[in-house]
């Protein structure tokens, strides 16, 4: 279990809780984290306290629980809280306490402890009321906090406080968290890791998976490309590497680093993606197209640089070739395909998935604030066989891939 670290000492977490009705179920993760060998020191905003006595947590983790800058003899365990351990999670992570952070403010403990982290590591667990969540100004927010390098876990569409209705906002289980945090720690124990290995349907699977965009020349120095980062393909590939798959990952030019212990090659054309996913298709079980090739080129490329004093420019494009259309793919293979539209998008992911023989294709609006290329969030729809549906809530890249997974293993 990694949160007491693979081999060596314990590790020390510190559990943010502010005033949400589900810091309830920050209790079972506190004791979750102590059983696993972590060493938790809880702090509580004056909210959370309004919830859940101090004492419950301090009974739960054997230490002392903080709750106010103002508590004596604790002059600055704000400051060692924040600079010592190995993650801080705050759970729940309210809309309030989200609007803070992201605005710098440090006018409680937890806040306070926030913004002295700095870059190290933050695991957030949103929970609030739907129409919070949907507020414009908190995906604002939780933009800002992923681009500061917060990690998120959830929320999960659920039954909220106020009625049973199936809507977002809901924070995760103790036990999701937890196996977030572990992802962050480092990974599994060996133990672990074959354990979840040999049980998911994922292992020993062989993965292809496209990222980013693809550059189609002009001449030597000008190219036609797109905006998109490659951050949904590589989560996906790190997320299907999680889950014991042999991944082999086909990238355009990004500025990522290639994930460890998985085969990454790096393309620049459509036509040079085409050929080594073709090459890659012999032997794998599925194949998860997050790329976005360039769908045109020039017809004719320069060799030299062409003088911007030769005047305008007329570039005759003609079409790059459609990869998924014209892949050749074995029996039993599950291709997942991402449809990246700007209005009427149902319509045409479902005429996307029947044109390129798709079994999911995940539908992403270019328009939507926070979903698509250039950002670490994401806010896409699973289309499946059957009629199969799913809409996920805006969640940060490497959760979206993590719920894709977990859709398109049903077809493995
Ligand atoms: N795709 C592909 N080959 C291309 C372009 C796209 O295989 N030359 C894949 C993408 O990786 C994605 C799916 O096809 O999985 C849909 O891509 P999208 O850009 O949404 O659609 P297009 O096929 O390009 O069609 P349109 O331009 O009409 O949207």
């Amino acid at each position: 279990m990694s949160v007491a670290g693979p081999a060596g000492p314990p590790r020390h977490v510190v559990l943010g809780v502010s005033g949400g009705i589900a810091c309830y179920k920050s209790c079972t993760l506190a004791r979750r984290l102590t059983e696993a060998g972590a060493t938790v020191d809880v702090v509580l905003t004056a909210a959370a306290a309004e919830f859940v006595r101090p004492l419950t947590f301090e009974a739960l983790t054997g230490r002392p629980v903080l709750t106010s800058l103002w508590e004596r003899g604790r002059a600055l365990a704000h400051i060692h809280l924040a600079k010592d351990p190995d993650l801080v999670i705050v759970a729940p992570a309210t809309a309030n306490v989200l609007a803070r952070a992201a605005m710098g403010m440090a006018d409680d403990v937890l806040t306070a402890l926030l913004l002295a982290r700095g870059d190290r590591l933050i695991l957030a667990a949103p929970a609030m009321n739907d129409d919070m969540y949907a507020n414009p100004a908190t995906t604002a927010n939780i933009k800002t906090l992923t681009q500061r390098g917060w990690h998120f876990v959830g929320p999960e569409v659920g039954a909220l406080a106020e009625g049973p209705s199936e809507r977002p906002g809901r924070m995760s289980e103790p036990e999701a968290i937890l196996a977030a945090a572990e992802r962050l720690l480092g990974g599994d124990s060996p133990g672990t890791r074959s354990a979840r290995s040999t049980t998911s349907k994922w292992s020993g699977k062989r993965v292809v998976v496209t990222a980013g965009p693809t550059r189609e020349h002009l001449d030597p120095v000008r190219v036609l490309t797109n905006p998109s980062s490659g951050r949904m393909g590589y989560a996906l590939a790190e997320a299907a590497q999680h889950r014991g798959a042999l991944v082999a990952l086909v990238t355009g030019p990004t500025e990522l680093a290639p994930p460890s212990g998985l085969s990454t090659t790096h393309v620049e054309t459509t036509e040079e993606m085409q050929r080594a996913v073709q090459a890659l298709m012999t032997d794998a079980d599925a194949l998860i197209m997050s790329a976005a090739p360039a769908d045109y080129r020039p017809k004719t490329h320069a060799d030299k640089k062409r003088p911007r004093s030769a005047g305008p420019l007329t570039i005759e494009l003609e079409a790059t070739p459609d990869i998924l259309g014209s892949l050749k793919r074995r029996k039993g293979m599950v291709v997942v395909g991402f449809a990246l539209e700007t209005g009427n998008g149902l319509a045409n992911a479902r005429t996307k998935m029947q044109n390129k023989a798709l079994d999911f294709v995940i539908l992403n609006d270019a328009t939507e604030p926070g979903a698509g290329f250039e950002v670490t969030t994401n806010r896409v729809t699973i289309l499946g066989p059957g009629g199969k549906q799913v809409d996920l809530p805006l969640l940060p890249k490497r959760d979206v891939a993590e719920r894709i997974l977990d859709v398109v293993e049903e077809a493995l």
